[in-house]
């Protein structure tokens, strides 16, 4: 099985550590998806949804041993990973229904963002509310009032080298938060 990346993801968020934990804790905060030409044509038609879903690789998700039970950002107790939507997984999938602003040929401005600066893009998928919405009577640990906590903290990420630390979302400097060494299985 192969996976390769679509493109690159521009965010302000350089550091798991104040990334807000799911997308309404980002609402308005804007990026921008870089789309590698070879797909541009595939984008055709996607303007006119407001919200599409990302999916895309955790390519700064912690080293090390894989924990089945974690301790997620919105509890204070264990769960299953799969409970969860912990970024340290088996295949490290991220999925994000961001709002869609603009199309400017390989260009996408996105905003209500919880993803860091030069995350691999996988694929892109439109938001459709007929198939994406379900009311639900069950959701598990989650509570349904406030939450314990909006913004990440880097329990599960890799700090930046300082050398690699990057002030702008241009390809070259995105392209070097993907490193060699970086976890992929
Ligand atoms: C809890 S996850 C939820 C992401 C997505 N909405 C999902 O459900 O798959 C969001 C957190 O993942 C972390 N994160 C985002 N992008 C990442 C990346 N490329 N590598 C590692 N961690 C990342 C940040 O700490 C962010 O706050």
């Amino acid at each position: 099985m192969q996976v390769k990346p679509i493109g690159i993801i521009h965010t302000p968020y350089r550091e798991a550590r104040g990334t807000p934990i799911q997308t309404p804790a980002g609402k308005g905060v804007r990026g921008w998806v870089e789309v590698f030409d070879e797909f541009v044509p595939g984008l055709k038609d996607l303007c006119g949804f407001e919200r599409i879903w990302l999916l895309y690789w955790f390519h700064r998700a912690a080293r090390g041993k894989l924990n089945l039970h974690v301790t997620p950002f919105l509890d204070k107790k264990t769960h299953g990973l799969f409970a969860t939507r912990a970024p340290l997984r088996p295949n490290l999938i991220g999925i994000s229904a961001v709002r869609l602003l603009s199309i400017r040929r390989n260009r996408l401005g996105i905003s209500d963002i919880d993803i860091l600066n030069g995350t691999p893009l996988l694929d892109i998928k439109p938001y459709i509310p007929q198939f994406d919405c379900f009311q639900v009577s069950r959701c598990g640990w989650v509570r349904d009032s406030s939450p314990i906590a909006v913004l990440a903290d880097e329990r599960f990420a890799q700090t930046m080298p300082r050398t690699q630390k990057c002030t702008s979302g241009s390809k070259t400097k995105s392209t070097q938060t993907f490193r060699k060494g970086d976890r992929t299985r």
